[in-house]
Parts: C-alpha cells; structure tokens; sequence
C-alpha cells in the first residue's frame, strides 16, 4: 500500500552538501554537524548513518544524545543545551558526552560532583544572542574554575550568531569582535550554516552546519540551489479526487476562495495534520506533472486543493510534491511566512519516510 503521503530523504544530496560545507572551510577546521530534532525533521538515526565519516554530532538535548549513543554512534556528541541537574551531569559523563556549559547554574553542577572520567566543555559566550551563553566579561573566571576541575578535559570556547542569515546586518562583525575580545581558548567554534557560506572570519575551529545539510538556505530571501545546495527532503502525495465547480462555487472551510470560471479542482492528501502549514499564502504552488499549480482555499486537517485547470490528463492517484528537488522548501516556509527550519521539523508521524 502506498503511503498517502511520503518523505522521501536523498541520502546523497546529504552528502553534496556535507562535502558543500568541506569546500568552504580549511583542512585547519572540523565539522560538528547538527541533527537536533530528529535531524531537522529527516531521521537522526539514518542522517547521523550517513554522516558517520564525521567525527562528531550536535544535538539540543541529553535524550537525543543518548538516542544517538544507543544505536551504537561511538563519535563525539555534543549537547547544546547542556544538562540541567546532577543526575544529567552523571548519565553525560558516563556517555562521555560533550557539554555546552551556559550558565554558572551548569558550571556549579560541575564543580560539585565527584567524577574521574574526562569531559570536554563548550563555554558558551553572549556575544549578542542573548538567549543562552555566560556574559563574556566572565570567560577569564569561567576557564580558571574550569581548570581547577580534574575532570575537565578539553575547553572550547564557543558562540552562537544571532543576525548572520542577514548579509547587511552589522551584528555579526560585533559579535566576532565581543568573542575576540573575550575567548580565553585556542580551540573555539562560532560558525553555523550563515556563517560557513557567507562569513568568512567566523570560520575557526569547530563549524557547526545544520540546515545547510538538509539543502535548505540559511540565508534571507535565498533558496537551497542558489547556495548550491540540493534538497535532502522531497515531500510528496497524490490526488485523492477530482472535481469540476462553476464559476461563483467556494472551495473548502471558511469558503475563502471562489471559482472566477469553471475550475477543475485537485484534492491533494495532505493537509496540517501532516504539517503541512494551514497559514500558507494564495496561490502557494504545490508540482503536478511537473508543473506549478496553485493551492486554492484554506488547508484542512488531511487534505489541500489546488487549481488544475491548465494541467491535462490528471488522475485520481498522480504524485503531488509539496516541497523538495524541484520545489524549494525555502519557497514554500516563505509563502508560510516562517523558515524552512520549522516545515521541516514539523512534519508529524503520519508521514511515511523514504531513504534513498
Ligand atoms: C548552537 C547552534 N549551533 C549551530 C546550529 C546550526 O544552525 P544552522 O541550522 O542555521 O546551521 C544551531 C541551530 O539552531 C544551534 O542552535
């Protein structure tokens, strides 16, 4: 039985881009690739498989980074929010896993416990995000009290941009200026996808791609292909139905779009509750025999409709893709008014994922 609606994860296209990220950097820096959130929506298990030649992962959570260690991933694992109470602090280090230190709160939990075995730390600076990171004018007391613990190994001073998708915004220069200032460490880590294309000075140590990877733009008003990337995901379903309305007949809920002529419509399944975004823009297209065709009236739960007026020979059961190879995401989470980040992650588990 065919899924109604299918993820198809091009398992090559990862590795176009991952080699993407090895052309933009030197043989002096490392990659931590980022498969946070099931890997940005893509599968954390079958990414990180595919990613392996690659000494170490990113994840958000003690969870995810024991997921990965589970399933047998031996490479470095970084946890960027780091661990919250003692308990954590043990289960990390007996994964030997590398934390992110972000707070005094975190460096306390440190300080307290009794351990032998190394643990690597990231030390992360507010340069400018201002969501989590210690204030840099601390870092000096943060690595003394850091190297009074035994078991602490390596310190690698890290820090997260907060504006560079904005390639006219000057907040990236003035974070790099703060970290300069600031970092007490010759191992460091500040560039995520934005700044590995388009940051040059941001590009030390550790590089930290994340939707990069996945083939979607990091970057403003930008979409995969123009950063050369190609699209990891193709999301696709098929005709459900297909109907014929007059001129003045309204489509679905709210009856927000009306027939302007006689107006042959397409039912597609799939609809949010798959995660397809109920909030998209008119006309957003969806590809039906490799045409555009627009979707017409609000998204409902299991289905969306579309215009398809101008293409011929439709049937019940033809393949419609929402977003991938020939379809950016980035075009799609802009119709949506969001970012690809969240249309990928969003996909909910009643879509079928395929790996190729
Ligand atoms: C701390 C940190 N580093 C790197 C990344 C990767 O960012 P991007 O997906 O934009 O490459 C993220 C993602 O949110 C992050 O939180």
């Amino acid at each position: 039985m065919k899924p109604a609606v299918q993820a198809t994860i091009n398992l090559a296209a990862l590795k176009y881009n991952l080699q993407r990220v090895r052309d933009c950097i030197t043989s002096h820096q490392q990659i931590i690739a980022v498969i946070k959130a099931n890997a940005y929506g893509h599968g954390i298990i079958e990414v990180a498989k595919a990613l392996t030649e690659l000494d170490a992962f990113a994840v958000a959570r003690l969870e995810e980074a024991i997921t990965l260690r589970q399933a047998g991933f031996s490479q470095r694992i970084l946890i960027l929010g780091g661990i919250f109470n003692t308990e954590e602090l043990l289960r990390a280090i007996k994964n030997q896993f590398d934390l992110v230190v972000h707070s005094e709160h975190q460096l306390c939990l440190l300080e307290l416990i009794n351990n032998s075995q190394p643990i690597n730390v990231w030390l992360k600076l507010d340069t400018g995000m201002h969501r989590l990171g210690i204030n840099p004018e601390l870092t000096q007391q943060f690595h003394q009290r850091l190297n009074r613990i035994n078991f602490v190994n390596e310190i690698i001073d890290m820090t997260h941009l907060a504006d560079a998708d904005n390639k006219s915004s000057d907040n990236t220069e003035q974070q790099l200026q703060c970290f300069e200032n600031h970092s007490q460490s010759n191992n460091v880590s500040i560039a995520n996808s934005a700044g590995i294309l388009h940051w040059h000075q941001t590009k030390q140590g550790w590089v930290r791609p994340g939707i990069m990877l996945y083939g979607s733009s990091p970057m403003l008003k930008t979409s995969g292909p123009d950063e050369n990337l190609k699209a990891v995901m193709t999301l696709k379903s098929r005709l459900i139905a297909i109907n014929q309305y007059h001129q003045g007949e309204s489509i679905g809920y709210g009856s927000t779009w009306t027939c302007p002529s006689t107006t042959k419509i397409g039912v597609v399944a799939i609809g949010y509750g798959d995660g397809y975004p109920r909030n998209i823009a008119p006309d957003t297209p969806v590809l039906l025999h490799n045409q555009r065709c627009s979707i017409v009236g609000r998204v409902s739960m299991d289905t969306l409709s579309i215009n398809i007026n101008n293409i011929e020979n439709c049937q019940i059961g033809d393949e419609v893709t929402l977003w991938g190879e020939d379809l950016p995401v980035d075009e799609i989470a802009d119709s949506a008014n969001t970012i690809a980040y969240e249309l990928l992650c969003n996909l909910t588990n009643r879509v079928d994922k395929a790996y190729k």
